[in-house]
């Protein structure tokens, strides 16, 4: 007999495809009336399968009393209630690794976009503007020194990536990592004034909400940069769009947004700010990874298996 799994949003075509073979699949997010949907399948939901930003909290973990385990598209599980979980005894699943070489290489398509101006390069291009002359010159990149928030899989990937660019690599975290031979700074503001560019790879959640905020920014200065591949949670957008704005931060590039697929109008505004639409792992590569862990952690449960990729 199948398994019964809620599946709370819609998820990469050919993974739904798959659970949709091998589960009796229920999808809240076609529901009118989710409450009365959750209470229709409460007797029988034992594994949820959730993505991006449609987690699940700890009140409807409540309304499934025989959930077992929360399989999670993405590695950032900011969305899910894990404390929740745990003390409820559901097991929770994430997708590490697979996407850490794609999300890497965004933030460096993001600080090179921002310093040296390449979507307005293209623009110009585009707009027929380059018969009346040259476009304004950039900042070089060479010479400049590169702070990562967050020195975890993807932060490690991003400085790598940095050091081949000649970049001076400093990070931030909550620990100083051994065996790391980057410079350790304790806090992000002292980061913010030893650096040009931060990039900031930290997972969202309560512990990071606002962990960039004015003087961070202000300390990167009128010739520093921002780089997002993260969660737009960590960085105050609205003191970031005051920096910009009156020039006291050079220029930011971002792939997440406070309130995605929401960016504000203010931010949007300025030309000094490259934009994605939370493209970081969206390649065909990495997301038909991601779901394939999304299937295995879930096979590995009803098959009485160590699961694959476990976050608690
Ligand atoms: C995805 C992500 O965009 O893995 C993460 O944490 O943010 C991204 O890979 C998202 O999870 C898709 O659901």
């Amino acid at each position: 007999m199948k398994p019964d799994l809620l599946m709370v949003g819609a998820m990469f075509k050919p993974t739904q495809a798959v659970l949709e073979d091998s589960y009796i699949v229920h999808k809240l997010w076609e529901a009118k009336d989710r409450d009365a949907f959750l209470a229709s399948v409460a007797g029988k939901v034992t594994a949820v399968a959730t993505t991006g930003t449609r987690g699940i909290d700890d009140a409807m973990m409540g309304k499934l009393p025989k959930l077992k385990i929360v399989s999670h598209f993405g590695v950032g599980v900011d969305s899910v209630d894990v404390d929740a979980a745990t003390r409820r005894g559901v097991k929770v699943t994430n997708t590490p690794d697979v996407l850490t070489e794609d999300v890497a290489d965004i933030a460096l398509v993001l600080m090179l976009s921002a310093i040296r101006r390449v979507p307005q390069g293209d623009r110009y291009v585009r707009e027929g503007r380059w018969p009346q002359g040259p476009m304004p010159l950039t900042q070089s990149v060479q010479g400049k020194k590169v702070g990562i928030v967050g020195l975890g899989r993807i932060g490690k990937a991003i400085a790598k990536r940095c050091e081949a660019f000649n970049l001076a690599v400093s990070y931030t975290g909550r620990n100083k990592q051994a065996g790391v031979a980057y410079a350790y700074y304790p806090d992000a503001l002292s980061l913010a004034k030893a650096v040009d560019i931060m990039i900031v790879a930290a997972p969202g959640g309560a512990e990071t909400r606002g962990l960039i905020g004015k003087a961070v920014l202000e300390a990167l200065g009128p010739e520093g940069t921002i780089v997002n591949i993260a969660r737009g949670s960590v960085i105050d957008e609205q003191a970031m769009i005051g920096a910009l704005a009156m020039g006291k931060l050079g220029s930011a590039g971002l792939d997440v947004f406070e309130k995605e697929p929401n960016v504000p109008a203010e931010l949007l505004a300025l030309d000094n700010v490259v934009v994605q639409p939370h493209v970081g792992s969206a390649t065909q590569a990495t997301r038909t990874a991601m779901g394939q862990l999304v299937i295995d952690n879930l096979a590995a449960y009803f098959a009485g298996k160590p699961l694959v990729t476990p976050v608690n």
